[in-house]
């Protein structure tokens, strides 16, 4: 079911393919849990340097933790706090190359030293975001956003 595809190493190519595979592992499912914990298994193995991977979903205005990969983390964020809950209340991706430098950030794993966390949204709500944690300083460039940003997009049209 799941095939190992040789990636160039450029990254725009890289997430093209990458996305494919999320098409390929979703399509004809409707359960999210399942989609979900397949979409971060997939990010989780075609990342590199990264530590958690994973999703919170919007409940009653905190965040609440989904499917991923990763140690343990916090269950419950509320949104406006932390990475997470910022990219909620500004509906905006948040890219951090420090996150000791991010007011207000959670540390749920002590490892994780820069971080992305991106939006998703359904009928224009926000249901969700995709987080992603990563042992080493500003691991996530412009590249990495934009394709990560076109994953979230496609996974939308799944969910
Ligand atoms: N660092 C996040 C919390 C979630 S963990 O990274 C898995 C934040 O500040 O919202």
């Amino acid at each position: 079911m799941f095939q190992q595809l040789d990636y160039s190493g450029e990254k725009t190519k890289d997430y093209e393919l990458l996305i494919k595979q999320l098409d390929a592992l979703s399509t004809g499912e409707t359960n999210q849990t399942a989609l979900l914990a397949n979409a971060s298994s997939l990010l989780n193995h075609f990342l590199d340097d990264v530590n958690w991977v994973g999703f919170y979903l919007s409940e009653n205005e905190e965040l609440v933790l989904g499917p991923f990969q990763g140690l343990p983390a916090c269950i419950r964020i509320p949104f406006g706090k932390g990475v997470c809950g910022t990219a909620v209340s500004e509906n905006k991706t948040q890219r951090i190359a420090d996150v000791h430098q991010f007011p207000g950030h959670i540390a749920c794993d002590g490892a994780s030293k820069s971080e992305i966390v991106i939006p998703i949204s359904r009928n224009n709500n926000i249901i969700g975001v995709l987080d992603i944690d990563s042992p080493i300083h500003d691991r996530f460039d412009a590249a990495d956003q934009e394709g990560l940003e076109k994953f979230v997009t496609q996974l939308e049209k799944h969910l």
